[in-house]
């Protein structure tokens, strides 16, 4: 079981997930983050913390998409455990649909 960062995430990168997971399972890239489904433990405490309401369970529709791109850009992301500044735009971002097309790695195979 696991909990999987969506698209919704690019370009916010607010990190209060990062916050509150008690076992650091997430890895940042340049304009998001994802979780390790291998190591999230499914404790759901990150969830209601995204203000871009990034992050979803397994059981949600569309999950297991999110969860296979997860599991792949965190075994090349490094893993991040402390709250940062978000980017300075992040709300004029927040809400934005189809964001994926901003994010190189997910175009790759
Ligand atoms: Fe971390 Fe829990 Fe969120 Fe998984 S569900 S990423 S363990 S806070
Ligand atoms: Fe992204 Fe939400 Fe965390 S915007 S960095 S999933 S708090």
């Amino acid at each position: 079981m696991a909990f999987a960062v969506t698209e919704a995430c690019i370009r916010c990168k607010y990190t209060d997930c990062v916050a509150v997971c008690p076992v650091d399972c997430f890895y940042e890239g340049e304009t998001m983050l994802v979780i390790n489904p291998d190591e999230c433990i499914d404790c759901g405490v990150c969830e209601p913390e995204c203000p871009a309401e990034a992050i979803i369970s397994e059981t949600a529709e569309d999950a297991s998409r999110w969860i296979a791109l997860n599991g792949r850009l965190a075994a090349q992301w490094p893993n991040i455990t402390d709250k940062r500044d978000a980017p300075p735009d992040a709300d004029a971002w927040k809400g934005v649909p189809d964001k994926l097309k901003f994010l190189p790695e997910a175009l790759e195979a």
